[in-house]
Formats: structure tokens, sequence, C-alpha cells
């Protein structure tokens, strides 16, 4: 176990010091684009003013033999996009893979004062981020980069779910974790085919009595959410709900993503354009909510004392939960002109 002292030390002489707090970002979806393909790539430049985060994937659902193609073509987009406030991320493939050590060295060397972060899938322990967080110190020294590239974890097999609290634990360059339901399904053998949402033979039925007895379909994901929500707050590192797979439900979708946001993630990903739209509805505070909050702030200038507002009681602590808010909304609107309107700035 690392010394207190030496948790946030650069792990290589030259390398950029590691955050203390995460940067302030709005990260509601974080878009997929699969980086072998030249055409999707040729929309980034209209994309990435529609999106928080803009991912290059390289892994799972890129073909073995555009596994390069996909490298070359990821580099060649950061280099000559001009990405603004949107971040920019990379998938890579897991590190137990031959493709890893290429993607994580040759992009980190082209492009790595352009990279916000590296998506790592199929973290199993603290010990697969000890080894890229090494290796990323040792390669931002060698190439002079100025900011640390973070790392986002996807908890996608059941041995990354025992270690969970572990791994949230186990850098300052961790930005967070995505849950990947459809690898995690694969690894303990869940009888679904499906990329999250439910399943009708997940259920509880009510007992039984007179008439049809009800029955009730459960949440499959509540269990690792929930491990995995704790395990990331408790550090200062954000959750995320994955993919949601059928393009076809777009009303499932906003209920994965709704019900993950309820819980305490941050943000989702979006595979599809449509759930672009989805995930600014449900990760971009309530109107209504920033109406109200603005008004407290109002009311108590310097942030102290107590006031009645429509009879609901306010003190020093709900005027921090305003200030949460508003700055929230201040953030989306920045980036957001329709919601800007909405939130009257
Ligand atoms: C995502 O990578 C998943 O496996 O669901
Ligand atoms: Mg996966």
């Amino acid at each position: 176990m690392t010394l207190p002292r030496n948790f946030f030390k650069p792990l290589a002489i030259g390398a950029p010091e590691p955050f203390r707090e995460l940067p302030v970002r709005l990260e509601r979806m974080i878009h997929f684009i699969p980086a072998h393909n030249e055409k999707l790539r040729s929309r980034v430049p209209e994309l990435v003013r529609k999106v928080d985060v803009l991912l290059g994937n390289l892994e799972d659902g890129v073909p073995v033999e555009s596994k390069a193609a996909a490298r070359e073509g990821f580099i060649e987009m950061g280099r000559s996009v001009d990405f603004g406030s949107t971040e920019l991320w990379v998938r890579i493939n897991a590190l137990s893979t031959p493709w890893a050590l290429d993607e994580i060295t040759e992009i980190v060397a082209e492009v790595g004062e352009q990279l916000d972060v590296i998506m790592l899938p199929k973290v199993d322990g603290p010990w697969d981020i000890h080894y890229l967080d090494r290796l990323l110190a040792q390669l931002e020294a060698k190439h002079a980069l100025t900011h640390p590239i973070l790392i986002h974890c996807i908890l996608e097999t059941a041995e990354g779910v025992t270690n969970v609290e572990a791994i949230a634990a186990s850098s300052p360059r961790l930005h967070g974790m995505s849950l990947g339901p459809a690898d995690l399904a694969a690894s303990r053998a869940m009888k679904t085919t499906r990329v999250g949402g439910g399943h009708p033979d997940y259920k509880v039925m009510a007992d039984p009595g007179p008439g049809n007895r009800a029955s009730y379909q459960q949440d499959l994901w509540h269990y690792s959410l929930g491990r995995m929500v704790d395990a990331c707050v408790a550090n200062g590192i954000k959750p995320f709900w994955g993919p949601f797979g059928d393009f076809n439900d777009p009303d499932g979708c906003e209920a994965q993503f709704r019900s993950a946001f309820v819980q305490g993630c941050v943000g989702a990903w979006s595979l599809y354009p449509e759930q672009i739209e989805i995930a600014k509805r449900v990760f971009s505070p309530d109107p209504a909510e920033v109406a109200f909050a603005k008004r407290i702030l109002e009311s108590m200038p310097d942030g102290s004392g107590a006031v009645m507002i429509d009879g609901k009681m306010q003190d020093d602590a709900t005027w921090r939960q305003a200030k949460v808010m508003v700055d929230r909304a201040r953030i989306v609107a920045a980036k957001d002109p329709e919601r800007a309107k909405l939130y009257g700035f």
C-alpha cells in the first residue's frame, strides 16, 4: 500500500502532478465513435458541438482486422479536430490483449496533449490501474505533457465488482467508472443477452390470492450499480451508467439512464444520436429546480441565516444545495444554448 504522503506524487520524474480534486466538467454523455469508421469520423467536427465527451472506440465493436485502423483513425481525429470545451476520450483494448500497449504508447505520443481520459475495459483489480498509472506517468514525462491523462474504468467482470472499493481507491489518476452490463452479464453467466435494461424473468410475484397474481420486473443491475456508486463517491470519483443496446426502445433507455441518475450516476454512454438527447434530458438539472435554487441564492445573498420561501425553510445548508444546482446549470448553459434559455441565463 502506498504511504499517504506519496499518494499524490507523480509516478515518474517529470510527469505532471496528479489532480487532488477532479476538474469540474460537464459529462452528461460519453458519445462513442467507432474510430476505424472514416464516414462516422467525418461527422465528428459537427458532433463535438452537440456532445460533452467524444470517445473513440478501439475495443469491442471494432473487428480484429480493423484494430490498427482504429488506432490510426483516432490519432488522425485527435490531430485534426478542434474539440473546444468537448472532452476527448479513447476506449483502448483490455490490458490482456495484444493491442493495448501500442494503443497506449502511440496515442499518448501523438495526441497526448489533446487527450483527457483513457477508458480501460475489464478492470479486475487495483493491479490493472497501477500498471497503467505508472506507464502513463512515464509517457507523460517522455512527451513533456502538461496535464495528467485520467483513467476511467469499466466495471464489467465479477472480479472487478468484488474488488470495486480497492479499484476506486487505487490512484489519484482515476476519473470514474462505468457499469458495463453486457460483459458483466457474460462474466457472471447471467441468463440475458440484452445490453442493459430489465429482463422479464427477473421478477417477484405477489402472494397467491383471488384473481390474477401480479408480478413485477426487478432491476437486474441494482446491486452492482449501488456498490459502484458508493465506491466512486466515497473516493471522489464519478459513477456512470454504461451502454443501453436497444436503439428501438428510447423509453427503456431513458428509464435506465434516469434510474442510474436517481441512484447517483452523473452521466451515461450514448452509442447512437438519439441517446445524446436522452442523456441531456436526464442528466441536466431540472429548470423548475434551478429557478427555485436561484430564488434561494437571491434571498440569502451572504449564504447564512434562515428565510421562508413558499412555506419552506431555507438556511445555510439549503443555500449550499442551491449553489450546487445553479453552478451546475451555469456549466450546462455555457455548453447548451437551449438549456441556457430554459434556465433564464
Ligand atoms: C460495455 O462495455 C459492456 O460490456 O456493457
Ligand atoms: Mg464491455
